[in-house]
Order: structure tokens, then C-alpha cells, then sequence
């Protein structure tokens, strides 16, 4: 099988799961208000991979960040997901390898990697599952 089904629905606002998919992680996040406000406050010309957070999730469903959870430097789990977990300099994701930091739109903006994470193919099946793949 190469798509994975995930409820989402216990995923609160603020809270994020590691899930899998082709046996690597993916995280998937619901972003607070301010996270995307934030993420949004962002000029592209400050991005090494310039990408909005529009371009990163789908219309109508902004909130829902999901990504793989792969460092695009050397491909290490970055920190993040799990509670209390350091989310790094920009609120996002913190690779700990070699210190890449990923913001709340999880985009690249300090240290190594020289990408954002990346975000896997996925449909919303409803309102509370998402198909991977
Ligand atoms: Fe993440 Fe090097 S693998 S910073």
C-alpha cells in the first residue's frame, strides 16, 4: 500500500502527531492563529526556498501543515512535533543534528538545509481524515 489514511480529528488546535508514511515520518501540525499569522508576516525575499503557506497547504484548510519529518540536510527527525519538544528559533521544527531551524510554515531559515520539509502528495478525505500518497 503506498497511501495512508490518518484521522486527524483528535489533533487539536496548537497540537501536532509524527505519523508515518513509506516508512518515513510525517508530521502533521494545526496551526494556531497566530502561527499562521505569523508564517503569513513573512516577506518570500527573507525565504532560501521561497514558498507562502498557501503554496504549503491546502485553500480553505490553512491550518493543516503536513509535512515529511526529514531534515533536507542529511535527513535526521528534526524536534517539534512531540509536546514540549524545542521548536527552534522561528517556532517550528528544530533539527538538532546540525541546527537547521523551520519556522511555523516549517520553511528552512537558519543553519544547513538548504530546503523547506517537504510536503508529501494528500487529499482530505472528509473533514477529519487525510489520505497520504
Ligand atoms: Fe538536519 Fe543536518 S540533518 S541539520
Amino acid at each position: 500500500l503506498s497511501s495512508t489514511e490518518i484521522d486527524i480529528s483528535a489533533i487539536g488546535t496548537g497540537q501536532a502527531i509524527k505519523t508515518s508514511w513509506r516508512k518515513q515520518p510525517v508530521f502533521v501540525r494545526n496551526l494556531t492563529a497566530a502561527e499562521i499569522a505569523e508564517a503569513n508576516s513573512v516577506p518570500l525575499s527573507d525565504l532560501r526556498d521561497a514558498q507562502t503557506l498557501a503554496e504549503r497547504t491546502k485553500p480553505g484548510r490553512e491550518n493543516w501543515l503536513i509535512t515529511l519529518g526529514v531534515c533536507t540536510h542529511l535527513g535526521c527527525v528534526p524536534l517539534g512535533a512531540a509536546e514540549g519538544e524545542n521548536r527552534g528559533d522561528y517556532g517550528g521544527y528544530f533539527c538538532p543534528c546540525h541546527g537547521s531551524h523551520y519556522d511555523t510554515a516549517a520553511r528552512i531559515r537558519k543553519g544547513p538545509a538548504p530546503t523547506n520539509l517537504v510536503v508529501p502528495p494528500y487529499e482530505f478525505t472528509s473533514d477529519t481524515v487525510v489520505t497520504i500518497g
